[in-house]
């Protein structure tokens, strides 16, 4: 059955506490929560003091999407609030065999990121392990932006990869997904849909629902 990960970024922001229940009561698996510097992508988004409030909330696990230059120095801080996925940039400037060591050590769990353009054979070193390999379908920085077909090339590829080697390693898609595109990544292998402005741009539940249901 498909996952789905909100991404509460898109919600309503003054309300952000009912906006977390009301996506738990609509069956949301987890939140994705987007981190942005302003560095490794011109946007600025949430700290771990907005991830301990929404931890405080939210019964389900918490995955961190981090678009930040350095990770290997912030993900401590949003695992002490709370956090429990750790995903990270192959883009970003740190050494992630190290990261990831260091996370598993923690006892939480990592997951690797692709942008568009990073072809998957860079990554493949970085699966076994990995509780998640997430694919980029908008180049990261903003919700709202059309998806990029081109990436379901790289999920058909990583489903390859992975069965073939056995790994129990999750594929996630992040970026313009909707009720269309989102099965379009479900056929080419996808296992954890985000989804940010469709799911907050109408009623949270129904659009849940359907994401649910594809
Ligand atoms: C993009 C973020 C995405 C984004 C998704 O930089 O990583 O998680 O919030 O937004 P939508 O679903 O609107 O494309
Ligand atoms: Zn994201």
């Amino acid at each position: 059955m498909v996952i789905i990960s909100p991404s509460i970024i898109s919600s309503n922001l003054t309300q952000l506490g009912e906006q977390v229940k009301l996506s738990e009561a609509a069956h949301a698996d987890m939140f994705h929560l987007d981190v942005m510097d302003g560095h490794f992508v011109p946007n600025l988004t949430m700290g771990p003091d907005l991830v301990k409030a929404i931890r405080s909330v939210a019964t389900v696990p918490l995955e961190v999407h981090l678009m930040v230059e350095k990770p290997d120095k912030y993900w401590r801080k949003f695992s002490e609030a709370g956090a429990d996925i750790f995903l990270i940039h192959y883009e970003s400037l740190c050494n992630i065999h190290e990261t990831f060591r260091e996370i598993k050590n923690s006892g939480k769990k990592y997951g690797i990121v692709i942008n568009p353009d990073t072809p998957f054979s860079k990554v493949e070193q970085y699966l076994d392990g990995a509780y998640i390999v997430l694919i980029m379908s908008v180049y990261p920085g903003f919700s709202g932006q059309s998806f990029i077909e081109m990436s379901l090339d790289n999920v058909k590829k990583v489903r390859e990869f992975i069965n073939k080697n056995d790994l129990e390693t999750m594929i996630e898609i992040d970026g313009g997904i909707n009720e269309i595109t989102g099965k379009k990544a479900l056929d080419a292998g996808a296992d954890i849909l985000v989804s940010a402005s469709y799911i907050y741009g109408g009623n949270i539940s129904e659009r849940i629902g359907k994401l649910k249901s594809l």
